[in-house]
């Protein structure tokens, strides 16, 4: 399947986003949980920066793809965690909530995918996240990350964990070994046409 992928630009607010009315779907997530990583196995180059140590970057990176027949939409590298603000005070801080505040404060089309990383179920920063999520009413999904470093029996107990906190099923992904992501592809393109729950 033939994938297009450029990156478009880093927006701090919402003067930065596109205004061609193309869907968006965000990845959110901690630091480290593989957001940018899997962008970049889902567009098979590597064009997001991706790095071992928690990242600085306080500014919402955008790409443009395309997937075979799916029509153009954007994945959005939304940074930090706007939704932790109270509890997260510090650096960089107001400047990484006004890219989330961007992302989700514009009319148009838009799904966020919640990254939680496979090995750690139930975090409660991630559920703090994904209930801040649901205030915003925008079409929303759960995917575990780096499934490839669980054992057979913590995948079936961790995706049960997964499943009762987040109350929905979890999409279980690797940017490593590729698993996962032709599904995610699909949700990729469906999420955004769907209304919030
Ligand atoms: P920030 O930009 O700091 O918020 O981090 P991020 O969420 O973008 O994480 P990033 O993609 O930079 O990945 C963090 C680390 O996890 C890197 O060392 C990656 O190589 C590793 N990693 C990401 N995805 C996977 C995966 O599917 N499997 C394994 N084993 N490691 C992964
Ligand atoms: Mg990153």
């Amino acid at each position: 399947m033939q994938i297009v992928a450029e990156f478009v630009t880093s927006a701090a607010g919402a003067a930065d986003f596109p205004r061609d009315r193309l869907p968006e779907v965000a990845f959110v997530g901690r630091s480290n949980v593989g957001k940018s990583s899997l962008i970049n196995a889902l567009v098979r180059q590597p064009l997001a920066r991706t790095s071992a140590t928690p990242g600085k970057t306080r500014l919402a990176n955008i790409y443009r793809v395309r997937r075979g027949s799916m029509p153009a939409c954007y994945l959005v590298d939304l940074p930090g965690y706007g939704y932790a603000r109270a509890s997260r005070p510090g650096e960089g801080e107001t400047e990484s909530s006004q890219a989330a505040d961007a992302f989700f404060g514009r009319p148009g089309q838009r799904a966020v995918l919640l990254l939680v990383d496979s090995r750690h179920p139930g975090l409660s920063s991630d559920l703090n996240a994904w209930q801040w999520l649901a205030s915003r009413s925008c079409p929303r999904a759960v995917v575990a990350t780096k499934v490839d470093k669980l054992t057979h029996a913590e995948r079936v107990r961790h995706v049960r964990e997964m499943e009762n906190v987040f109350e929905m099923p979890v999409a279980l992904v690797s940017a490593r070994t590729g698993e996962g992501l032709d599904e995610l592809w699909k949700m990729i393109a469906s999420l955004p046409n769907q209304t919030a729950a």
